[in-house]
């Protein structure tokens, strides 16, 4: 298992806990800890509505791709620690990470 810190729109903060063996992706843990995360798209990297920020880890978890970058480079504000939830695979380089969601919630 892996723990991580989520931070919602509000600003607060949740410790999850999720497998780190089954292949989820980052935007799959959130849904099912019933985060507002839209993810139109279903994981394909084109709706960027999982677009989250990643606060802390961020040298762990490295830099969008150029496929998130295209996506997020669309949207009206993204940061330099931006990815796409659904380009991150659980597993030990989120441990202690904190993420914050920054995706559409309604
Ligand atoms: S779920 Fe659509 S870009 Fe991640």
């Amino acid at each position: 298992m892996v723990n991580f810190t989520v931070e919602d729109h509000d600003g607060n903060r949740q410790e999850i806990e999720a497998p780190d063996d089954m292949g989820f992706s980052l935007m799959e843990i959130l849904k099912a800890s019933e985060y507002p995360v839209l993810a139109t798209c279903g994981g394909m990297a084109l709706c960027a509505t999982c677009h989250v920020e990643v606060l802390e880890g961020k040298d762990e978890l490295g830099e969008a791709t150029d496929m998130e970058l295209d996506q997020l480079e669309n949207l009206p504000e993204y940061y330099p620690t931006s990815r796409l939830a659904c380009q991150i695979r659980i597993g030990d380089i989120l441990e202690g990470s904190v993420i914050k969601l920054r995706g559409e919630d309604q």
